[in-house]
């Protein structure tokens, strides 16, 4: 279950903490029962998440380095055995669900087929990472109606737009890793698609993700301490994209983790600039 790389769960859990944050009352502190089921939920999806795409992956891991020593790859693990593992998950993953509001509930069953397909995409698109992105951050739609029971999309829509953004910079850093297994296996991706030109790109999805980050705070009437940490945010993409080297393993891999320093940062942006509004 890579339990062992908790970055995956973290990068799943920020964007519904964010979201459940922003929706907090003014002057007070987010709903701790809601943070805590959603990180159980983030936690039991990115498990089963990581199954899924295993499923899906078998064949094309055992010829990549990296990936074929993952238990499905290397026959550890039977497909009958992943496949009970998973219900096991996604059972779990519904008892999280049903504790939230009729909102939030179909939200969330709505996030099941992207779930499935999303492993699908990088046989078919050079940009797996919008889908993914689109699939991976249904957290920021669902953390803010389990507080308000409805869809409100200024605050809402900015916030989830940003969020993929913000997939697509790690995601195309961590893609950079794989990139030469990828080309020899045909799985595409936006490292490949992009190449040389990665760090314009980069720059772009950065400030597609503070704009929409700016904007959902001004629908929501955030105050400094919140613009503060997405100014903040800014330096931190602006080192990650400076800094790094597309064609060194470990540095992709050390700047794609550092997002979830980016995750903490907006998170207490958000507490304080909650705490500090009328
Ligand atoms: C690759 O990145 C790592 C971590 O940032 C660094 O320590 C190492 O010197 C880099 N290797 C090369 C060849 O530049």
């Amino acid at each position: 279950m890579r339990a062992d790389k908790p970055i995956g769960t973290w990068l799943l859990y920020w964007p519904c903490a964010w979201s459940i944050a922003l929706a907090a009352a003014p002057g007070t502190l987010p709903d701790l029962k809601l943070l805590a089921i959603c990180g159980t939920g983030a936690f039991l999806m990115r498990s089963a998440g990581c199954i899924i795409n295993d499923l899906w992956d078998k064949d094309f891991d055992r010829q990549v380095e990296r990936c074929a020593t993952r238990p499905l790859a290397s026959g550890e693990l039977n497909t009958k055995q992943a496949i009970t593992l998973l219900a096991g998950l996604l059972s779990a993953s519904l008892g999280c669900l049903v504790q939230l509001n009729l909102t939030t509930i179909a939200l969330g069953f709505t996030a099941i087929i992207p779930t499935i397909l999303y492993p699908l995409a990088k046989r078919y698109t050079n940009w797996p990472q919008i889908v993914l992105g689109g699939t991976f951050n249904y957290g920021a739609i669902m953390g803010y109606t389990a507080v308000t029971n409805t869809f409100v999309p200024e605050a809402i829509i900015p916030l989830y737009l940003s969020t993929i953004f913000w997939t697509l910079v790690y995601d195309t850093i961590y893609a950079h890793q794989d990139k030469e297994d990828d080309i020899k296996i045909g799985v595409k991706s936006t490292a490949l698609r992009l190449g040389e030109q990665t760090k314009p790109w980069l720059t772009a999805f950065s400030a597609g993700m503070i704009t929409n980050l700016a904007f959902a705070g001004i629908m929501t009437n955030q105050t400094w301490p919140f613009f503060f940490a997405i100014a903040a945010t800014s330096c931190h993409l602006g080192w990650q994209i400076s800094t790094l080297q597309i064609n060194n393993r470990s540095d992709c891999w050390n700047k794609f983790t550092a997002n979830q320093w980016i995750g903490a940062l907006i998170f207490s942006g958000i507490i304080v600039g909650t705490l500090l509004k009328e």
